[in-house]
This record gives structure tokens, C-alpha cells and sequence, in this order.
């Protein structure tokens, strides 16, 4: 086989945005190849299931999606496991499902098209390497954008180590890009067609860096570049860890139009002492804090958050905690999960693991409650004006689908609008959640 024999490839991100912002990559390496995407699995000559390893289940599906891509004649395409399960497991990968061709980690992908010359040979191909030279600089440069909405992922890896989690394990330690290649990339993205861009991290509001002149700054000095880019209309950053939320952060929020008032900021728990058994190096208090400071500067901030019930020695009391600091929060938005212990990390040999029916029993409740926030969030916007940025199509006629600054989804019917304009419209109805919009004016093509 040559590489030109094969020819249309078909990627599966699971997972985070960081992971989407990763398939978007290994995508434009693969077209720059000669390659074309194809519609789906079944006519595809490779497909790259790019995974992720921060829940069980997550593990599991890409599991079962290897066995279901063997074809009815007995046949496979070429199979590619990239993302965070390709770090973590491995070797373990082809033992397990022997059908795999390649196993590559999320700091090597750019070496995609080598390890498919390996494989095409009948070799297997294994990369989990986190070389010291940056995957972004062998990754093509950015162009034409399928969608009016960017991703870009400014930092990456985490020295946080709290004791549940995997990522320190599977994207290593924290790195922050270059400015010149980040703002570089950002012009890239509009000069494409993009008008909102989200940067991306997993600690983002850790990213720090020397700017075009030498000074040093972080994510607030970057979004301010940013925000001068002409035909850039929205700024979004997201996952943020408390301890990073510096104050010139929290004033960006204050000054910039294009920084929309969204934050997700994660607390996982409202207990200090599962906060503490969690090496989360903040408290509850602490965080309460933070959403002061910021609600002072952008007081219709949305607030997003993750939350992980069932960590290991979690009482009653602990979990009424973490409800109490969701009321005092009040979320616009937020992910829920079962603890779910993940080999390697400390908190998986940690004693008094919570029995599965507690955890489902405290999940509902949390949810319950984190859907009310959001029903109540999405009602106080009906007979609001606002701007919405039009992203897909809708499943009616003439129906589009946009988002709000508080990244709610609003429909709305308009036959002569497109995607990637920015209108703005009247709230008139709002359900648990999405929300239904009339036009009133276009902004900005
Ligand atoms: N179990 C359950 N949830 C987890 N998360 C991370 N690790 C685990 C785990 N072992 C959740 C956290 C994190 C989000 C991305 O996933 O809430 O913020
Ligand atoms: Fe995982 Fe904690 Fe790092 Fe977030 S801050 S990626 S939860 S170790």
C-alpha cells in the first residue's frame, strides 16, 4: 500500500473541547495529506477515535466503538486510537482489541501520517512520546473554518494533581503556547471566517507568557491582545481553575465587550474537607469569594461549574454542603458526575469508596437542583434584548440556531439570515434548556 492508497478518513472526538480542538488538528493535518473526510465510519479508509480516560465509561465506549467498526465482509478500516486513553493504556490498547493499527497520544499526533506508513506495513504503530518539541509547530496553519465559531487551545496539561483525576497523567505537565503563535493563530482563525473564538485549557486561566515586547503576562494580557483583532466579535475561555482567577482577569470582564459574561469555573465540591481530600488548594469560602469579586465587575455573569459526587469518605453532610454552595452560587449551567476511580490516581486507593446506589441518590438531587438553577437562569432572560450569534441550522424551515453571551442556545425563525451573523433579538420564551427568539435587528455580517 501507499499513502495514497488510502483516502478518506472519519474522526470520533469524545470527550472535551480540548479534544474537539484535537480532531479539528489531526483533520487539517490529514486534508494537507491528500486526504478527504468522509461522511461517516462505514466509508472511511482510516478512523481515529479520539478518546478520553476521565470517566470509566468514557474508556468503555471506545471499547465497543473498535468492535463495532469491523465491517459485515469481515473487513476493518485502519484503526487509529489517539487522545487521552492512547496515553494512559497503550500497548494495553492492541492487546485488548487486536484490530487496532495505532495507538497515538495527544502530544504526538502531528506524527499521524509516519505512524500510518508503519501500519500500512502491518506493523503496529505506537507514539505516547511528549516531545520537548511542541506538536503545534509540524501541525499546518489554520485556514477556512466550517463553522462562524473557533476553538484554540492556549494551554495544556495540568500540575494541579488533584487526587481523582487522570489528566496530569494523560496531558502532562502544564505548557503554555507562545504569544506570537497564539495570536498568530487567533488572526488565522478570523481571517477563516471565525468571529468567536474559545480559548482552551485545562487550567486556561494558568496560561502565562512573554508578550511581542518581553513583558510577561497571562490569560487577561492575551485576551486583551485579542480583543484588538478586527472582525473579532466574542472571546470565551474555558476550563478555569479557582486558584489561577487573578483579579486582572476578573477586570477583563469589566472592561471588554468581546469577553462575553460567561465563566466555567469548577468547585466539585461545597465541602472543605472533601475539597481538601480532593488537593483542590481552595475551599468553599474561597470560591464564594471569587464570584463576588467577579459579580461586582459583570453583574449578569453566567455561571457554569463541574461537580463530583461520591469521592471517596463523602458523607450526608459533606453532600449537603456541596448543595448549599450551589444555592449560593447559582449556576446558569453545570456538568454532574459519579466519582468513577481511575487507576493510577490516589484518590482510586483511598478507603470508604461510596456505595453506587448513595451516589445515584446524591447525583439526582444535585441535578435536580442544578436543573432548576438553569430553568430559573433561562426564564429571567425571556423579555430580554440581546445579541445572538447564529451557529446551525435548526430542524425547521428557515429555523437557526444561536448562542446568547450567556451561551444559551436561542432558536429563532428567519429565512434570510445565515450562519455566522450576529442579530439581535428579543427573548420570548424560555424552556429548561434552550430559549425562543424574534429578530429585531442585524448587528454585523
Ligand atoms: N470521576 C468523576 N468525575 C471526574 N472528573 C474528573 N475526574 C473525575 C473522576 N475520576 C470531572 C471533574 C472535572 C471534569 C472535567 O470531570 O468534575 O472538572
Ligand atoms: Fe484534573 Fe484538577 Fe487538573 Fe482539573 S485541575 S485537570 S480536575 S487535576
Amino acid at each position: 500500500m501507499t499513502q495514497s492508497d488510502l483516502k478518506k478518513f472519519h474522526i470520533k472526538s469524545f470527550g472535551c473541547q480540548m479534544n474537539v480542538y484535537d480532531g479539528e488538528r489531526m483533520s487539517e493535518l490529514l486534508v494537507d495529506q491528500g486526504m478527504s473526510a468522509a461522511k461517516d465510519g462505514e466509508e472511511a479508509d482510516l478512523v481515529v477515535l479520539n478518546t478520553c480516560h476521565i470517566r470509566e465509561k468514557a474508556v468503555d465506549k471506545v471499547y465497543s466503538d473498535i468492535g463495532r467498526l469491523r465491517r459485515k465482509d469481515g473487513t476493518s478500516p485502519m484503526i487509529a486510537v489517539a487522545g487521552c486513553v492512547a496515553q494512559a493504556e497503550g500497548k494495553e490498547i492492541s492487546r485488548r482489541a487486536p484490530t487496532v493499527d495505532i495507538v497515538v497520544g495527544p502530544q504526538a499526533y502531528h506524527r499521524l501520517p509516519e505512524l500510518m506508513e508503519v501500519a500500512k506495513s502491518g506493523k503496529k504503530a505506537l507514539d505516547t512520546d511528549m516531545p520537548a518539541v511542541s506538536k503545534f509547530d509540524a501541525l499546518p496553519s489554520r485556514g477556512k473554518q466550517a463553522r462562524p465559531t473557533a476553538f484554540l487551545t492556549v494551554q495544556e496539561g495540568c500540575d494541579k494533581f488533584c487526587t481523582y483525576c487522570v489528566v496530569p497523567y494523560t496531558r502532562g505537565a502544564e505548557i503554555s503556547r507562545p504569544w506570537t503563535d497564539l495570536v498568530d493563530e487567533a488572526k488565522a482563525l478570523v481571517d477563516g471566517g471565525a468571529c468567536e473564538i474559545t480559548l482552551l485549557g485545562q487550567n486556561v486561566n494558568a496560561w502565562s507568557g512573554a508578550d511581542d515586547k518581553g513583558q510577561q503576562q497571562g490569560l487577561d494580557g492575551l485576551i486583551r491582545a485579542l480583543d484588538r483583532i478586527p472582525g473579532l466579535k466574542r472571546i470565551r475561555y474555558m476550563t478555569s481553575h479557582p486558584n489561577d482567577m487573578t483579579d486582572g482577569l476578573i477586570a477583563a470582564h469589566g472592561d471588554l465587550a468581546t469577553l462575553m459574561p460567561f465563566l466555567h469555573l469548577p468547585v466539585q465540591s461545597g465541602s472543605d474537607r472533601m475539597l481538601k481530600a480532593m488537593n483542590r488548594s481552595h475551599s468553599a469560602r474561597s470560591y464564594l469569594d471569587i464570584l463576588d469579586k467577579m459579580r461586582k465587575v459583570r453583574p449578569d455573569i453566567a455561571l457554569s461549574g463541574d461537580f463530583i459526587v461520591g469521592f471517596p469518605g463523602e458523607t450526608d453532610q459533606d453532600f449537603e454542603e456541596t448543595l448549599e454552595i450551589v444555592r449560593a452560587a447559582n449556576y446558569s449551567q453545570a456538568f454532574s458526575f459519579k466519582y468513577s476511580p481511575r487507576p493510577g490516581t490516589p484518590a482510586a486507593g483511598m478507603d470508604e469508596q461510596i456505595a453506587p446506589e448513595v451516589m445515584d441518590e446524591r447525583l439526582q438531587r444535585l441535578q435536580a437542583l442544578l436543573n432548576e438553577q438553569q430553568y430559573a437562569f433561562n426564564q429571567q432572560t425571556v423579555g430580554r434584548t440581546t445579541d445572538i450569534l447564529l451557529e446551525r441550522k435548526g430542524k425547521l424551515d428557515g429555523q437557526l440556531i444561536g448562542k446568547t453571551p450567556w451561551l444559551q442556545s436561542v432558536h429563532i425563525i428567519s429565512p434570510d439570515l445565515e450562519i455566522g451573523d450576529l442579530v439581535e433579538i428579543d427573548v420570548t420564551q424560555a424552556g429548561p434548556n434552550s430559549l425562543t427568539g424574534q429578530i429585531r435587528e442585524r448587528l454585523a455580517a
